[in-house]
């Protein structure tokens, strides 16, 4: 099936989105504990990101975060490079539709990008025939090796809020390993406070996860708390983090 052509800021793109929502919370083991208990373990919760990309048919609206554009985020991070991100060494983590990835590679970078979901995968090399960007289909959890140490720039966008709290350390150390020495990790991602409820999936960040990031190897160099816009819709982290000097990869 062709991909249905359809404007994200359209109330047909937003109805089908709310509808896919409520059945997409409806198979979601971390939502409903019942299907926790029957259903084999599953902590990476590949079977809930396989069935998103399935059930969505080719319809972007069915796939909850993917609106067709770079995140707004990203966009202007990239936009406010004194020295740009020509000729870096990029890897964007868990793709999705690939947007994120050629905003990098509009920009200059020699972009690999990589999702759990080789549909996802697919479908980004599909929205985008021409592209310079390698897809890939690979976990965070289960790296190649050939990656370690290899990338300037590393963006994660939306994916460790995806990702249940015990798993955010290895994520975490997962994201280090990738890096240059000098090479720099941009991470966006909805915020919390620290002790506020958090009925996810997903599961905005709360403050400590800068300290995790730091026993896993990262360095904070920013920390921007971006408050609900109307662009960015809620409060956000967008965080920029070097290699912890010194650490062994
Ligand atoms: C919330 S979506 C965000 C997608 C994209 N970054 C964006 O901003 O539109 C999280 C993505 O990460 C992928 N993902 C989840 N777990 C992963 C893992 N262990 N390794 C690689 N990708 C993963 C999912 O398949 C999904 O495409």
């Amino acid at each position: 099936m062709d991909e249905i052509s359809s404007d994200p800021a359209s109330p047909q793109f937003a109805a089908r989105r709310a509808k896919a929502r409520e059945e997409l919370d409806a198979i979601d083991p971390a939502k409903n504990p019942e299907l926790l208990n029957a259903a084999p373990a599953d902590p990476l919760r590949r079977d809930w990101f396989e069935a998103v990309y399935r059930l969505a048919q080719n319809d972007p609206a069915r796939v909850p975060w993917a609106n067709l554009a770079p995140h707004p985020l990203t966009k202007a991070w990239v936009g406010a490079q004194a020295k740009g991100v020509s000729g870096l060494r990029a890897l964007d983590v868990g793709c999705g539709l690939g947007d994120n990835a050629e905003c990098l590679a509009a920009a200059g970078a020699k972009v690999t990008a990589f999702d759990l979901v080789p549909a996802a995968v697919e479908w980004a090399r599909t929205r985008f025939p021409r592209t310079e960007v390698e897809y890939q289909g690979a976990d965070l959890f289960a790296l190649p090796n050939a990656w370690r140490g290899a990338f300037d720039l590393v963006h994660e966008c939306y994916t460790l809020q995806a990702l249940s709290a015990p798993l955010l350390p290895q994520a975490l150390a997962a994201l280090a390993s990738l890096l240059t020495p000098n090479g720099k990790l941009l991470l966006i991602a909805r915020a919390r406070d620290e002790d506020a409820a958090s009925e996810g999936p997903p599961w905005p960040l709360p403050p400590s996860i800068f300290a995790e990031a730091r026993r896993q190897g990262l360095t904070p160099l920013s920390i921007e708390d971006i408050a609900a816009t109307a662009d960015v819709g809620r409060r956000h982290w967008r965080a920029l983090f070097g290699r912890a000097e010194g650490r062994a990869l």
